[in-house]
């Protein structure tokens, strides 16, 4: 069943450029309500964690050392459709390959260091989504 929430974070190199506040307005004026926000920062652990499903790639060791560099800003969001809606508008992971307009064309600075997150599926945006906020904290 469609949740219509997708989980976000952004990411250290976004918010270390002052670029949190930019992004928030864009995702809101693409009519996602914003359903729990913060600002966290993972250890090493935690990132490892969270990228579990990656842990077999080549980049692994480099993001989850990436990702834990600096503070991040993980949000759930609402909207119909959600995660698939998500995905467009942060773009191609690769800032490269990203369509203009795209939250990755604008803001990221490598394929790595790619200024957000966007859950792939809506299992993996509840997944995602409990590893950062409790139940009550997603109103
Ligand atoms: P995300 O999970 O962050 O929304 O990104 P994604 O689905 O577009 O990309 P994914 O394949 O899930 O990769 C997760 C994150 O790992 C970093 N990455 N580095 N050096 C590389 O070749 C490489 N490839 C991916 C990126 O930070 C990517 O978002
Ligand atoms: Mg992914």
């Amino acid at each position: 069943m469609a949740t219509n929430r997708t989980y976000t974070m952004i990411k250290p190199d976004a918010v270390a450029a002052g670029n949190t506040g930019a992004i928030i307005k864009m995702i809101e004026e693409a009519g996602f309500r914003i359903v729990a926000m913060k600002m966290t920062q993972m250890t090493p652990d935690i990132a490892g964690k969270f990228y579990e499903v990656h842990k077999e790639r080549p980049f692994y060791a480099d993001l989850c050392s990436y990702m834990s560099s600096g503070p991040i800003v993980p949000m759930i969001l609402e909207k119909e459709n959600a995660v698939e809606d998500f995905r467009k508008l942060i773009g191609a992971t690769n800032p490269a390959d990203a369509a203009p307009g795209t939250v990755r064309k604008l803001f990221a600075k490598s394929i790595e260091a790619n200024a957000i997150h966007g859950s792939d599926s809506d299992e993996n945006a509840a997944i995602e989504g409990a590893f950062f906020f409790s139940s009550v904290e997603q109103n």
